[in-house]
């Protein structure tokens, strides 16, 4: 007979915090957000932790390299998505460990072989106006000369002209080698009145572009989360088909940490991807496990070496798998058991295993809940897809702006490996939609409100960081009536009139 659980399977907006006595200690100036990301020992540190509780979802509309630097740069971390080739990954993977304030890579090349439209093409496409002239086209090529507005007049020059008959050519060119801090980048870019300087290596390779622009724009990023070198962390989703070549590339690349992306994960390929990574790097190579939804599916992928495990199935905006296939759980009530099997676990081994709620997070005050429900941190697709940094296109749809925003399930991102069951049979039906996102502006204005809801809660729960609120925290299931009193009622809204 079918075994039958006895808890309803609830999820966050079923719930409510208690406050508890918030002290004089209670201030949000002195609440941490830190959280561990892998596994360690009692007593010892982990190796990599967040120093807030948000990692991007492994999505193509969610995680590209403009988002990771923008989230790393505010101390949480990204996914790069890995529906998509080895080469391009890697590649995204790159881009963001070689970002630096105020350096940024070309991403307007062309070699002295292109004409006048294609510079006019270019400029199209990309709104930049600074082209990059090296020898093979590419934004780390020999650098050969610069292409700006002022050296071509748009109507009176014939658009066949090569590049090379009017380009800037290097010979002309103040250039900056690479080394260069910010601050004597910007006094040269000064000193001689330019609009942009080109970084160079001793090869005269381009390396970056400075702008006299962005001179003002460089803040500070108490919270960035970087490594001892000083870059920016990242991390990257790998499947279980193609880790013996993607893995490797993707450490090449200068990757922080892995997660093998699927939508079921207690699954015996993963335990053979998990012991083929463990078995080929030991521990230097962090890989986070999962979807799972229960303490069976926690404590075998933790037994196959998994550094931290996802929870989640069925509960994420875009997805229609519990729709699909009926399988799945409350995100709560999932949540719940895996933090009580992931405590279980510290007190048996003396090893921290974090656990990362992914998906369904909805309302601000659902990030706490889940912190709280023993989430050690969360990861998030639709918060991200909003913002100016997500990698999609933004829309007018009547009179509102919106971002566009697909599941790695649908017919869109095509990411097969990560629902498929093994053996050759490729995946017949979807488990995602494609829709769209009302558009949210800039990450940090956003991520500003949210992290200070989170702070005043947790100062109302008497918390000053993750584990006292773990630790601390009184939850209260709602009733549905009671759901309706929480929000304004019995009144008439003056904006509604
Ligand atoms: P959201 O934050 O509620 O939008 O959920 C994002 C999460 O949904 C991701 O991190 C994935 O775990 C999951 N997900 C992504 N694409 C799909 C899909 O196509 N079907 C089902 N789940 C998906």
């Amino acid at each position: 007979m079918a075994i039958y659980l006895d808890d309803v399977s609830r999820t966050f907006g079923e719930y409510l915090l208690i406050p508890g006595l918030t002290t004089k200690q209670c201030l949000p100036s002195n609440v941490s957000l830190k959280t561990p990301l892998v596994k360690y020992k009692a007593g010892e540190k982990p190796a990599i932790g967040l120093n807030i509780p948000f990692v991007s979802a492994i999505m193509q509309s969610v995680s590209g390299p403009e988002l990771a630097i923008e989230l790393a740069r505010n101390g949480g971390l990204s996914f790069i998505f890995g529906s998509q080739p080895i080469a391009s990954q890697a590649e995204m993977v790159k881009k963001v460990k070689k970002f630096k304030a105020g350096f940024v890579i070309s991403d307007s090349n062309l070699t002295p072989e292109h004409t006048l439209a294609d510079v006019l093409e270019l400029v199209q496409e990309t709104g930049h106006s600074t082209i990059g002239v090296t020898d093979d086209g590419t934004p780390n090529g020999k650098l050969l000369g610069l292409v700006t507005g002022r050296d071509y007049r748009q109507e009176k020059d014939s658009h066949d002209m090569k590049v090379k008959d009017f380009m800037t050519s290097f010979s002309k060119l103040i250039v900056g080698y690479l080394g260069v801090t910010l601050s004597d980048a910007n006094q040269i870019i000064w000193e001689h009145k330019l609009n942009a300087l080109p970084i160079i290596d001793k090869e005269q390779r381009l390396q970056y572009f400075v702008f006299r622009k962005d001179y003002d724009s460089h803040r500070d990023n108490p919270r960035e989360l970087s490594g001892e070198d000083k870059k920016l962390m990242v991390g990257a989703g790998i499947n279980t088909r193609d880790y013996k070549e993607r893995v490797p590339a993707l450490i090449e690349a200068g990757v922080d940490v892995l997660c093998i992306d699927s939508s079921d994960g207690y699954s015996e390929w993963q335990q053979e991807t998990l012991h083929w990574i463990k078995g080929q790097y030991g521990n230097k190579v962090c890989v986070g496990a999962g979807n799972v939804v229960d303490k069976e599916g926690f404590n075998y992928l933790v037994d196959a070496g998994a550094d931290f495990i996802k929870v989640g199935i069925g509960g994420g905006s875009i997805c229609i798998t519990r729709e699909q296939k009926g399988i799945g759980r409350g995100q709560a009530t999932a949540l719940i058991d895996v933090a009580g099997a992931r405590d279980e676990y510290f007190k048996r081994h003396g090893v921290y295993v974090p656990i990362c709620s992914d998906g369904g997070l909805v309302h601000d005050y659902h990030m706490v809940l889940a912190l709280a429900m023993g989430a050690d941190f969360l990861m998030m697709g639709r918060y991200f897809a909003r913002f100016d940094e997500s990698p999609t296109k933004k829309l007018t749809i009547g009179n509102r702006f919106v971002k566009e925003y697909w599941g790695e399930g649908s017919n869109r991102a095509k990411n097969w490996q990560r629902y498929d069951m093994g053996g050759k049979e490729m995946l017949k039906f979807e488990e995602g939609v494609d829709s769209y996102v009302p558009y949210a502006g800039k990450m940090k204005d956003n991520l500003d409100i949210t992290l200070g809801k989170i702070v005043a809660t947790m100062c109302s729960c008497g918390a000053i960081d993750i584990p006292e609120l773990q630790e601390n925290a009184k939850i209260t299931l709602v009733s549905s009536t009671s759901i309706v009193e929480g929000g304004a009622h019995d009144v008439i809204l003056k904006d509604q009139n």
